[in-house]
């Protein structure tokens, strides 16, 4: 299988175990909302690193989807989120409007809340033993809260109307939350789950997830919308720090593949069953979407 199948397949699992989940809401605009922002889009890179890394450590698809479902359930909302006007007030995502302009910002706000407790519902009901999940849990929540996803995010909105430009140190831990801590939770997941050591993995993800938030960084520069899905050309307008404000356009590709090369080192260790993770910090500064 080739990492795009690999991919495909972890992106097609996650897919219908959101999909019979979230059968259980209620039929309302907000369940729809849910499923709308949830299903149906994104390459769920952050899905493959959790399936990825538990299979890495023996733990079978159907131990891990929970998981898996959970990670993307909590990236949905904090996209939704995101692109809200008070965020960085955006119309598209995943080529579709987004839910605060298909339904309202009422309805966005309250489909991100309702999309990260289903997160912990999907890790709690999950089929691994229960201090393995609690772990997951306490781990998540740590990583989406306000020392990971969202004090990032806070901080990215922050230097917005800071007058002075951040420096590199301090883009560098913005982007560690805003991205990194989700990414660093889904690769290091399968190691919790194994009880085993979170160290490679972690070393590993720290490097993809900068690498990621940079290319995701030089896509707003010059990307395509089309391929995309979302708006581009915004983060200068608004002012934002990001690598590619600091170092330019040549500078941030060179850090984001040096970047490349440490995280493929980190998992050096795994020797061939970790092709799929290798293989997967070369797309995340390559791809196009
Ligand atoms: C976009 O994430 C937001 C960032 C954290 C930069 P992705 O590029 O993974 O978005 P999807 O899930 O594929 O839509
Ligand atoms: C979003 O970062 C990060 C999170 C949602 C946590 P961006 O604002 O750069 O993501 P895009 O460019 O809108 O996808
Ligand atoms: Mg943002
Ligand atoms: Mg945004
Ligand atoms: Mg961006």
């Amino acid at each position: 299988m080739t990492f795009e199948e690999r991919l495909r397949a972890c992106a097609a699992a996650v897919e219908a175990h959101l999909d019979a989940r979230l059968a259980s809401f209620p039929d309302t605009g907000l369940a729809s909302a849910m499923r709308y922002a949830v299903t149906g889009g994104g390459k769920r890179l952050r899905g493959f690193l959790v399936l990825e890394s538990a299979a890495l450590h023996g733990i079978s698809e159907r131990d891990a989807i929970g998981a898996a479902a959970a990670i993307e359930a909590i990236h949905a909302y904090s996209l939704v989120h995101d692109d809200l006007p008070c965020m960085d007030d955006d119309d598209l995502r995943r080529g579709k409007p987004t839910v605060h302009k298909a339904w309202d910002e009422a309805t966005a706000v309250l489909a991100g809340d309702g999309l990260q407790s289903f997160a912990f519902e999907l890790i709690a009901d999950g089929s691994l033993p229960a201090e393995r999940r609690l772990e997951l849990s306490r781990s998540l929540a740590v990583a989406s809260g306000a020392s990971g996803m969202a004090y990032g995010q806070a901080l990215d909105i922050a230097a917005e109307t800071a007058g002075e430009p951040l420096s590199l140190d301090e883009i560098t831990t913005l982007q560690a939350g805003k991205t990194g801590a989700l990414i660093e939770w889904s690769a290091t997941a399968g190691a919790r789950m194994a009880g085993a050591d979170i160290g490679p993995l972690q070393g590993y993800a720290r490097a993809l997830g900068l690498a990621f938030q940079i290319a995701d960084d030089i896509l707003d520069v010059e990307g395509d919308e089309a391929k995309t899905g979302k708006r581009l050309k915004k983060d200068a307008d608004a002012g934002k720090a990001t690598f590619v404000s600091h170092l330019g356009l040549d500078g941030a590709r060179a850090r984001a593949r040096e970047l490349v090369d440490e995280a493929i080192d980190a998992v050096s260790l795994y020797s061939a069953q970790a092709v799929y993770l290798k293989e997967a910090a070369r797309f995340v500064v390559s791809r196009e979407t």
